[in-house]
């Protein structure tokens, strides 16, 4: 069973996070930077700012990733601490030096990088000049992702172009609740469409600049499910959810091409939508559905929804979750990952798939047994599907540290290691010790 020899067994994060130092070393500001300070936005009116403060505190963090016996490592570039006006007019050396220093340590753990291009945090100056509204932001962001292949290249192997183009696009442009906090429909297929374009032109110039390094992207798939499964109405709900959540990004990945039912509703609304149709041309669907190496999959959660023919595009709004000890915010669910790979197995047929994130946010500070249940309920259907032959190679908790978790501030701890975010003490739960022991037990062997 060789295939299962080359298992990955990893932790996540994300740079706006966990790296804080916002404006230090030349550093420019990102949408989040500017989100936060918004009344209202975030939990408590918290901020990154300092969050782990792991910009300074990265050594000892490296030095934990050891004590979990990590194999891999996934963390994103923050692109304005590189380039702070999104451009490259101007290269913050100390931003690629600070990467540099993370990557070399990480190697000689003997962990392996995996590195994603965008987890969000959009320079400032790229949005005053319309954001992913607009085309030219996926030309910056080509460019951005060509200076800092050209220069990892020799130590990253493992490239995530977008991270969860779904809530960039939509808890950004459609509801709200993240940065940039726009409510527009429009906007959000706009965005949607140029973060994909994004991610296409990414797959391009990291192949040019990589060879023999594997490139994907990592979407947050989630089963769809209609509150009452007798009613009509909720049925088209769960569908229509799942067109945008799901479909959307899957068919443009692998079938080139957007479901006839967005262009549909795209049509039928020629006068609010005309500028997403004309935003898309011909030859993107052929750059956007490049072949990848590997899909990175995001799973937490079921979704649960209920006809709302206010809300719009989806025209579904979710239902209450159902209260449970394994998590403070979300259902319970491990079968949706199952149910998430056996989907991906019958409609698109993906070479090669990472977990790429899956975790779970509880209060518990040292004893989070029901973190260890939550990993190991979806280890189980993992396991469940490789058997079911599809090809999975490798799962990332997130998060390694507790961290900022955006709309919730700091109230939601997702750590295998505990926080103080007062103090910057760290200590490891008894979740990290567990997965510690786990990957000790697991590499090298079959899963
Ligand atoms: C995902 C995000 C990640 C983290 C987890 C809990 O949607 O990619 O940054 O917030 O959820």
């Amino acid at each position: 069973m060789n295939q299962f020899k080359s298992f990955i067994w990893g932790a996540a994060t994300a740079s706006y996070q966990i790296e804080g130092a916002w404006s230090e070393d030349g550093k420019g500001a990102s949408i989040w930077d500017t989100f936060c300070r918004q009344e209202g936005k975030i939990q408590g009116n918290m901020t990154g700012d300092i969050t782990c403060d792991h910009y300074h505190l990265w050594q000892k963090d490296v030095q934990l990733m050891r004590e979990l016996n990590l194999q891999a490592y996934r963390f994103s570039l923050s692109w304005p601490r590189i380039l702070p006006d999104g451009t490259t007019k101007l290269i913050n050396e100390k931003g690629l030096e600070f990467y540099d220093k993370l990557i070399d340590s990480l190697l000689e753990a003997n962990i392996l990088p995996f590195v994603t291009l965008y987890h969000w945090d959009l320079p400032q100056n790229l949005q005053d000049m319309g954001g992913w509204g607009v085309r030219e932001t996926a030309l910056r962001f080509a460019e951005f992702v060509e200076l800092v292949a050209h220069r990892y290249k020799d130590r990253v192997k493992h490239w995530i172009t977008i991270n969860e183009p779904y809530v960039a696009a939509f808890a950004g442009h459609l509801h709200g609740v993240h940065a940039p906090g726009k409510q527009s429909p429009v906007l959000a297929m706009l965005a949607s469409h140029h973060l994909m374009l994004a991610h296409g032109k990414a797959v391009k110039v990291l192949r040019s600049i990589t060879q023999l390094s594997e490139i994907g992207i990592a979407l947050n798939l989630s089963p769809v499910f209609p509150f009452d499964p007798n009613s009509e109405d909720d049925q088209f709900a769960a569908q229509n959810y799942f067109l945008y959540l799901n479909r959307l990004f899957l068919n443009l990945i692998y079938h080139k091409q957007y479901p006839k039912e967005i262009l549909e509703m795209a049509n039928k609304n020629q006068k609010d939508f005309s500028s997403f149709l004309n935003a898309i041309l011909p030859q993107d669907l052929e750059e956007i559905g490049q072949e990848i190496d590997y899909l990175g999959v995001n799973y937490y959660t079921k979704t649960v929804v209920k006809l709302d023919l206010q809300a719009p595009l989806f025209k579904a709004c979710l239902t209450e979750i159902v209260k449970n000890k394994y998590s403070d915010l979300w259902d319970y669910y491990p079968e949706g990952l199952s149910y998430v790979l056996d989907m991906l197995q019958t409609l698109y047929q993906p070479k090669k798939i990472y977990i790429t994130e899956n975790g779970t946010a509880i209060s518990e500070k040292q004893n989070d047994q029901a973190r260890i249940e939550y990993i190991q309920a979806h280890l189980n259907q993992i396991e469940l599907a490789m058997k079911k032959g599809v090809n999975i190679q490798g799962y990332f908790v997130w998060s390694l540290l507790d961290n900022f978790e955006w709309s919730y501030g700091f109230s939601k701890r997702f750590g295998l290691i505990y926080v103080n975010f007062e103090t910057q003490e760290r200590h490891l739960k008894q979740s990290a010790k567990w997965y510690a022991e786990l990957i000790k037990d697991k590499r090298c062997q079959r899963f």
